[in-house]
């Protein structure tokens, strides 16, 4: 009688020559059965399988697999600092919001109010009063005032939550792509008060194209896709005890909205961004002037940071 083999060890007497395309999968499979991580070892089986399910589904040529990893290449190297293509890849091709319906609003059985996370978050983003600009060097575009709040999923206010604010200028750019806006610009960190609520100035956020110079920017000219975001607002909401919120409010009217290139819109998170009426929340607020009124559910759960996509 054999002894049964341990699946954490892989089968040393069976031989890796590979005499077929047929064997070629559970000859790879065999060799990284011996993973220490079980999480690993499952993750690393599946994508094979499903890797070499697609080769034989798409009968890849040479010259597509080529193309393949070189698309992968150009990533990397388009990836530094102040720019993450592959994020922007998981992004385009849906996958992020994948997994983030998988990861959140009951495990992807109803419409989440949490969104992909994106290239730009930063971390330490600096912190901010409420009712203080987020506006850090001249920026056009008209003035927004953002009164928002944070319940938990029994409509409890959640005091003392910290929530990073970030979005793009009108123009269309993050303040790391765009040397002409100060550091920080359009970031800010703000602390819920004993009601739930946090609120902050800034200016109304425009839709924009996301990068395009790269390999995801050539994939959707061949796909003949357009690379606009719809105008919308991010939001990161941390506080022990409840999972992390990451999600984003979208501009209703935006041109975009239906056909959002990441595919972030659900219809839970388009929000109504009013023009103001009465007395401006600031005396800089000047001519028309929009707002925001916006609610945030917190479930609990583990908080988390995500690793920062840039620094
Ligand atoms: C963003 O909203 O910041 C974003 C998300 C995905 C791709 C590019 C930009
Ligand atoms: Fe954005």
């Amino acid at each position: 009688m054999s002894a049964a083999r341990d699946p954490q060890t892989p089968d040393l007497r069976r031989s890796h020559i590979v005499d077929d395309e047929t064997a070629v999968t559970d000859v790879v499979l065999d060799a990284m059965a011996g993973a220490a991580d079980p999480r690993l070892r499952e993750i690393m089986t599946s994508l094979v399988r499903h890797l070499h399910a697609f080769a034989r589904e798409v009968r890849l040529t040479e010259r597509e697999f080529e193309i393949g990893i070189d698309f992968l290449n150009r990533i990397g190297k388009a990836t530094h600092d102040a720019h993450n293509e592959g994020m922007l890849f998981s992004d385009a091709i849906g996958f992020s919001t994948l997994v983030c319906f998988q990861n959140n609003g009951q495990a992807g059985a109803m419409a989440t109010a949490s969104a992909l996370l994106g290239p730009f978050w930063r971390k330490n983003s600096p912190c901010t009063e409420n009712g203080g600009s987020i506006v850090r060097s001249p920026t056009p575009g008209d003035p927004l005032f953002a009164d928002c709040r944070i319940t938990d999923p029994h409509g409890r206010p959640l005091a003392g939550v910290e929530v990073d604010v970030w979005h793009s200028s009108p123009v269309g750019l993050y303040e790391n792509q765009d040397e002409s806006q100060a550091d920080m610009n359009l970031r800010g960190k703000f602390t819920t008060d004993a009601e739930g609520r946090f609120w902050f100035r800034s200016v109304k956020p425009a839709g924009y194209p996301v990068p395009t110079q790269g390999p995801v920017g050539d994939l959707l000219a061949a796909q003949r896709r357009h690379p606009y975001r719809p105008a919308h607002l991010h939001v990161l909401a941390f506080k022990p005890g409840y999972k992390t919120l990451i999600t984003q409010v979208f501009v209703r009217e935006d041109e975009h909205l239906e056909s959002d290139v990441v595919f972030g819109v659900t219809r839970h998170l388009i929000g109504d961004f009013r023009l103001g009426s009465g007395a401006a929340p600031a005396p800089e607020m000047t001519g028309p002037w929009y707002r925001l009124d916006y609610a945030f559910v917190m479930e609990p759960g583990e908080a988390t940071l995500p690793a920062a996509p840039i620094k």
